[in-house]
């Protein structure tokens, strides 16, 4: 199936032109993020043995006893859950686990098909691919630093790696495991399991063991190191004048901190929360959809049936609705972790925005009006050269170990971007449209 015929239907019935949509700068983004010579398997990822490798470049050692980089040891301590330990034998076996696509019905994909270590530890590409070739509707985000956050998900479904882990080999169009038998009966009888699970947990290997091992790994994928933070920590000359002055602005004038918090001890860049920021209004009746939700959670409400619902189905652009069932959260989706955010694109839950120069167009004209819009998005008149520095700033926001794949990735985007800037409005932007007068005047009635 091609991703580029694919067409937003916005609101008041527009539709926005299918051309080139995220989908379709996938081949030259994708590619320019590593080098054609990888081996790859069946979904496009780097084989498990390519990745496995870049792995042990990336991090040659993990010394479990020390806090991260950047980490007070008594902070760090708060992210590791008292029935999880961080220890090297739960962290082998999770490792192992991670890369294994044994896990999947049809034995390709692994968690690492999707969450590729050679790109951002995503797949970089609008929605993802799991068995069979089937597409979800949603993307995926990295799960670098995840150990971070308070919820997981888009929609923070999940509260816990050790929790979230269980969730993917049993939904049907990513690893499609019938059941949490079917998957522990898949590496049952390996030794190196067999072996691996008595080593870290001392017992029988269990489907909820399997998670915390996962989990306890991920917690070590902890890249936080980046330029803008060194500049934070007092290295003026760590970052561009030109990222600097994107700086000042993602504070002032473009208010993304009001969402995307970044200090010294909140590095993220995410408060944690919910929001609807219109993008979901790009595509769907939301009173319809909330109605057919409300109906599908009466008659299951267990949480396989949301993953199923939330990923597979239109109900993905609910967002947090579907978890809260309150109107006040239709289309909202928790802020994104920013950090890396140079190599873990496309952007948004969709994955419909290729660039950050349409992610920074997309918040200039105010998003995409909506019922539910929050309050703080609004037309930001920023001009050309602020919409550059805020680029700018954002791909400083990488961790120095991927630092090649950053700047091969903010050339791509830049040449994407002088092609093509869909999601471009200046009339709106320059607040010389409001929402309103296009409700009453349709897109053709703009003064322009
Ligand atoms: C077929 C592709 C695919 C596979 C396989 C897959 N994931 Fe994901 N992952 C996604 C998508 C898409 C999302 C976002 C789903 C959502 O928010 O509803 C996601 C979300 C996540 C998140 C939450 C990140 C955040 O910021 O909230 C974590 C953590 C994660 N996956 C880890 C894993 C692990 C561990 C496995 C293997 C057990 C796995 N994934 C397998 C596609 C995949
Ligand atoms: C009202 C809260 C809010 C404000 C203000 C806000 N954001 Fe966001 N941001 C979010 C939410 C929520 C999402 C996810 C939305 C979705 O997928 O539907 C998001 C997504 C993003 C993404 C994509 C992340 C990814 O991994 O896909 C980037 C980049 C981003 N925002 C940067 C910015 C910048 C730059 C600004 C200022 C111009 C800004 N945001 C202002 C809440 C906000």
């Amino acid at each position: 199936m091609s991703l580029c015929t694919v067409s937003f239907k916005a609101r008041r019935g527009r539709t926005l032109s299918a051309g080139l949509i995220a989908g379709c700068l996938l081949g030259p983004l994708a590619a320019a993020a590593a080098p054609p010579e990888i081996p790859r398997g069946q979904h496009g990822e780097a084989t498990a043995e390519y990745q496995l490798e870049e792995l042990q470049k990336l991090m040659p050692q993990v010394d479990l006893a020390e806090s991260p980089a950047g980490f007070d040891p008594v902070v760090w301590a708060a992210f590791i859950p008292e029935d999880n330990p961080l220890t090297p034998e739960r962290v082998e076996l999770g490792r192992k686990l991670f890369f294994d696509a044994r896990l999947s019905d049809d034995g390709s994909v692994s968690c690492a098909t999707c969450h590729d270590a050679t790109r951002g530890f995503t797949d970089q590409i609008p929605v993802s691919e799991g068995i069979g070739g089937q597409f979800g509707k949603r993307n995926a985000p990295t799960v670098l630093n995840t150990a971070l956050l308070q919820t997981l998900f888009w929609d923070g479904r999940s509260p816990t790696l050790d929790h979230q882990a269980r969730l993917p080999i049993l939904n049907p169009i990513e690893m499609g495991m019938p059941n949490e038998e079917a998957a522990i009966k898949a590496i049952r009888g390996i030794p190196e399991y067999e072996e691996g699970f008595k080593k870290a947990f001392g017992r029988e290997m269990n489907y909820e063991d399997l998670g915390k091992a996962i989990g306890a790994f991920e917690r070590t994928l902890v890249f936080v190191d980046s330029p803008f933070r060194r500049f934070l920590g007092g290295d003026p000359g760590a970052i561009s004048p030109e990222a600097q002055a994107g700086w000042e602005l993602f504070n002032g004038k473009a208010r993304c901190m009001t969402c995307h918090p970044m200090n010294p001890s909140n590095p993220l860049g995410t408060d944690n929360r919910f929001h609807n920021v219109g993008v979901s209004a790009r595509h769907q009746d939301f009173e319809g959809l909330a109605q057919q939700a409300l109906k599908a959670i009466q008659e299951d409400a267990s949480e396989q049936k949301l993953d199923e619902l939330a990923i597979g189905t239109d109900m993905s652009e609910l967002g947090r609705f579907m978890v809260t069932g309150n109107r006040a959260d239709i289309g909202s989706f928790r802020t994104p972790l920013i950090l890396n955010i140079g190599i873990t694109g496309p952007y948004m839950h969709d994955g419909s925005l290729a660039t950050l120069w349409d992610v920074i167009d997309h918040y200039n004209k105010g998003g995409e009006d909506n019922p539910f819009l929050d309050g703080g998005i609004e037309p930001l008149a920023l001009s050309e050269e602020e919409i550059d520095q805020l680029v700018a700033f954002l791909f400083t926001l990488t961790d120095v170990r991927f630092a090649d794949q950053n700047q091969r990735l903010f050339e791509a985007q830049r040449a994407a971007a002088n092609e093509q800037r869909l999601f471009r409005d200046d009339a709106a932007a320059q607040r010389r449209t409001l929402p309103f007068e296009q409700r009453v005047m349709g897109a053709q009635g703009k003064p322009e």
